[in-house]
């Protein structure tokens, strides 16, 4: 049989990479290999976000252009999964009749069933709905229940020589919140925490692996809570029971909830060695109005008090956030507590966004898109501006500081220098002017010159250079080992 090519393009966060690379694994499995490039595959699959227009019309446009290349090779599947494909799956096929699979974020598992039935039949193919079911209470939401959405994950593939070093765990899927300019809750379904039994096995696997970071993920991660016989599990008790796995070295959460961020996980953090610093605070709106607006479900003060109780319990951590600007309504005075607030924080970096009105919302239904779209470029523009500087500025007192850098691989400049030989047709080889990038515990990208070898260890760099978005460093020590690995001891 004739092995067929795959090319699968990924939008939107880090639930999507990691569905990304357990669909590849999927079908990795059955014998597709990777195409050079979407117009010569033989099935070509977008993971789709909705969370913005702009990633949509992304989408859209990749579809345009593959019409023609669909025309003259009919055999060819293109498929559309995701949040997207949840979302409209009709406006899809409307749009873009040359789409053969669509199939939402909670049936990714149908995958090769789906691909065998294109073939076999040459109808398309559309499977959503799964994420939608808010019937159950919540205590009802339990894995026997939700069987289909855990087959994924608990399938999940770990192929030997793929980079390991670091992984995504799901430890929530969906979302309750409702915030009113949000599309996540319609597209992912309501939240459900995985078993802390199941998500220690899949990291003792990833780690038996050679991950030596993980990353667990969820919409509101903190607000993590399972019910394990008679008693509940909160998020800071599986934050220890991951970090206790033997081998793990460093452990990272991502996207917190300002709303139910409890000081057991701030205890947690402080306490356990590998736990890293660093906190993705999600503040939206520094204004208690716009944020009331949202229904954000907490005011200003209530975030601010928590960066403060963050700083007690951790004093070196980096603070990470996002902000939307122009918000229905978002006044002049309303958009300066937000580059108030950005100027109080002194967050590491912001994601700064444009309001995107989204169909279905309850902003859509409720509240006007009324601030024109030239303000709104004017105050994203300027909010990132004022991050810039304050990054800039607390880069540059990092200058002689000895940090310790998990060493993730080539730079992007010396990556694209071995792509333009490889290009050339020249034997690329390391060189002693490359330049290696690593990450600090608090999310700063360093840069450092070093070899491949390096690739994978955790070092100690001492700080040499900076800009507001990279710190650059020469080599200090050894390898860091043995006090990161167990036995375990505590930090304080
Ligand atoms: N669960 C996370 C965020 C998920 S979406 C949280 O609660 O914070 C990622 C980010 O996209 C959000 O933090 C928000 O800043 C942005 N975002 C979401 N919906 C948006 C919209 N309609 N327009 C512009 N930005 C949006
Ligand atoms: Fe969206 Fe709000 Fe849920 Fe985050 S908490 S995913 S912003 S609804
Ligand atoms: Fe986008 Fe879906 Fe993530 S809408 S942000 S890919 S959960």
């Amino acid at each position: 049989m004739k092995t067929k090519s795959l090319y699968l393009e990924t939008i939107g966060c880090q639930m999507n990479v990691l569905d990304s690379e357990l669909v590849l694994g999927q079908l990795v499995k059955l014998g597709y290999q990777p195409a050079a490039s979407a117009q010569q595959a033989d099935v070509v699959l977008f993971n789709t976000c909705s969370v913005r227009e702009h990633a949509e019309d992304k989408v859209l446009s990749r579809l345009g252009q593959l019409k023609q290349a669909k025309q003259q090779r009919p055999e060819m599947i293109v498929g559309v999964i995701g949040c997207m494909a949840e979302r409209d799956p009709q406006g899809i096929t409307r749009l873009m009749p040359h789409v053969d699979l669509i199939c939402g974020p909670g049936q990714l598992n149908h995958i090769p069933a789906m691909l065998q039935a294109v073939e076999e039949t040459r109808e398309p193919q559309t499977l959503v709905g799964r994420e939608h079911s808010r019937k159950l209470d919540p205590a009802q939401r339990s894995l026997q229940q939700y069987d289909s959405l855990e087959a994924l994950d608990l399938a999940r593939q770990l192929q030997p020589g793929t980079n390991r070093l670091q992984a995504y765990i799901r430890v929530q899927r969906g979302c309750d919140k409702f915030c009113t300019f949000c599309v996540v809750p319609f597209t992912r379904g309501p939240e459900r925490s995985r078993p802390p039994a199941v998500l220690v096995d899949e990291a003792r696997r990833l780690i038996d692996q050679g991950t030596v970071e993980i990353t667990l993920l969820g919409q509101t991660v903190n607000s993590y809570a399972h019910q394990e016989d008679d008693r509940r599990v909160t998020f800071s008790e599986l934050l220890s029971r991951i970090h206790d796995i033997p081998g793990l070295q460093r452990l990272r959460f991502v996207t917190s909830h300002p709303g139910d961020f409890g000081d057991d996980i701030l205890q947690v953090m402080r306490d356990l060695p590998r736990m890293c610093e660093y906190l993705h605070l999600p503040a939206q709106s520094g204004s208690n109005s716009v944020l009331q607006r949202m229904k954000r479900q907490y005011c200003i003060e209530e975030y601010i008090d928590l960066v403060h109780r963050a700083r007690e319990y951790v004093p070196d951590i980096q603070l990470a956030g996002d902000f939307i600007v122009g918000f229905s309504g978002e006044s002049d005075a309303e958009y300066a507590e937000s580059v108030k607030l950005v100027q109080h924080v002194q967050y590491k970096n912001i994601f700064c966004f444009k309001y995107s009105e989204r169909p279905g919302t309850a902003a859509a239904r409720n509240l006007p898109d009324d601030v024109p779209d030239e303000l709104k470029r004017r105050r994203n523009v300027e909010l990132l501006r004022v991050q810039e500087k304050i990054a800039a500025r607390n880069n540059h007192q990092f200058l002689g500081r000895t940090v310790e850098v998990l060493v993730e691989g080539y730079s992007k400049a010396a990556r694209k220098a071995q792509e333009s030989e490889q290009s050339r047709g020249a034997e690329v080889g390391w060189r002693r002017s490359d330049q290696l990038v690593g990450r600090t515990r608090g999310d700063h990208i360093v840069v450092f010159p070093g070899g491949p070898e390096l690739i994978g260890q955790l070092f100690k760099v001492q700080i040499i250079g900076s800009t507001a978005l990279t710190l650059h460093a020469t080599m200090q020590t050894g390898p860091v080992t043995s006090s990161l690995l167990t036995p375990l001891t505590l930090k304080h």
